[in-house]
């Protein structure tokens, strides 16, 4: 079986720094709120050219906390693409606010400017820009809009740590963003994390307070916060994987590029290279079909592990139905019907990668498959 994404072979190559780490760290009994999350946030705010970073729970976490730093709650809104995992809207409604999908640019999959200032109202307070897959979002028109409406343009970066536009990180495109830590990501820890970083020093002493008890000195409260604090062991695994940030990431860039060169051209395949300028974290290589269910199946009967990033639109989901299912957003409900992510990852091999393509071109051109290609 060719696995979706081999997070044991992260570990192998890791084994010995990340043993020493969690050995140091249960040895000093300093497990939450030390010196291995400031280090981590001081290098991962470097890593995004911004002077903060918070630590915290979980990429859902990371936007929660960022909305309320914003003081964004009930009676407000805040504008999200209908394409992406469902954290970004669940953010927006545990605020007490409101989600107000715009549907997504086919090429990218990520927010469609071009929709967004007919979805803005006198409500609006935020923008939040997905960098979904890893591709960063159109963020000019965006930067342009939010400026103009006199609103917040927050980047949900989950999928995509490392990643540029025209040689910005992603973080540092907006106002402020949150990344996920999860075990999967480009940069995944051995469970749950997350960080808002940005450039707002209020906003970042707003998180900072909210995600430990609203308190800075101990038992003094000043806001009604939440416990939610990257802890030591995370952040002492986040920061020996920060290291390799760039190397897996150039990984993950030339298995993209040969997927892209070799998969080009099968039967109703649709790929979506990058654009110039940006560069793509690859935290998923996503290809569409217009049959996805039979090729995913397909795939896997040929020893291939497929999964679909996301196969129910948010607004269809049983969760917003009732709020939202009535919003036509037609090319979030095609990408959710067509979409699927073949596996990817910097320990993926040539061998492995050499049979997810044989068994794409035997799903995908059963006659010339059998021929010798020339
Ligand atoms: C786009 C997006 N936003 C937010 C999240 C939430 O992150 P977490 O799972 O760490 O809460 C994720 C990942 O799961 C994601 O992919």
């Amino acid at each position: 079986m060719v696995p979706f994404l081999d997070l044991p072979a992260a570990y192998a190559e890791l084994r010995e720094e990340l043993d020493a780490a969690w050995q140091r760290i249960a040895s000093t009994g300093r497990a939450v709120l030390g010196p291995e999350l400031d280090g981590f946030e001081r290098e991962f705010a470097a890593l995004c050219g911004v002077p903060h970073a918070i630590g915290v729970g979980s990429g859902l976490d990371a936007l929660i906390l960022l909305l309320r730093g914003y003081c964004i709650g009930a009676g407000d809104e805040v504008i999200v693409p209908g394409h992406t995992f469902i954290a970004t809207w669940l953010a927006v409604s545990h605020t007490g606010a409101t989600p107000v999908p715009v549907d997504v640019d086919e090429r990218t999959a990520n927010i469609d400017p071009a929709l967004v200032e007919a979805a803005i109202g006198p409500r609006t307070r935020a923008i939040i820009a997905v960098h979904l897959y890893g591709r960063p979002a159109d963020m000019d028109p965006l930067r342009e809009i939010a400026a103009r409406r006199g609103i917040k343009l927050i980047e949900d970066a989950a999928q995509a740590h490392g990643a540029r536009l025209d040689g910005a990180r992603t973080g540092s495109l907006g106002d402020a963003a949150a990344f996920s830590f999860y075990p999967g990501k480009n940069l995944g820890a051995l469970g749950d994390g997350g960080i808002v970083v940005t450039a707002d020093d209020a906003l970042a002493e707003r998180v900072r307070l909210l995600r430990s008890y609203g308190s800075r000195v101990k038992y003094e409260h000043e806001l009604q916060g939440y416990n939610s604090r990257l802890d030591e062991l995370q952040a002492a695994v986040l920061r020996i994987k920060l290291r390799r940030l760039e190397d897996w990431n150039a990984r993950r860039a030339a298995v993209a590029a040969r997927y892209l060169a070799e998969l080009e051209g099968l039967d109703d395949l649709t790929l979506t290279p990058p654009a110039d300028g940006d560069a793509h974290a690859w935290h998923l290589f996503v290809v569409r079909h217009p049959d996805r269910d039979r090729l995913g199946r397909e795939l896997g009967e040929r020893g291939v592990q497929t999964i679909s990033h996301y196969p129910i639109a948010i607004h269809r989901t049983e969760a917003y139905a009732a709020s939202h299912g009535h919003i036509a957003l037609p090319v979030s409900e095609q990408l959710a019907d067509e979409v699927l992510s073949l596996p990817m990852g910097p320990h993926l091999t040539d061998a492995q990668q050499d049979e997810v393509i044989a068994a794409m071109t035997a799903v995908l051109e059963p006659a010339a498959a059998s021929e010798p290609r020339i």
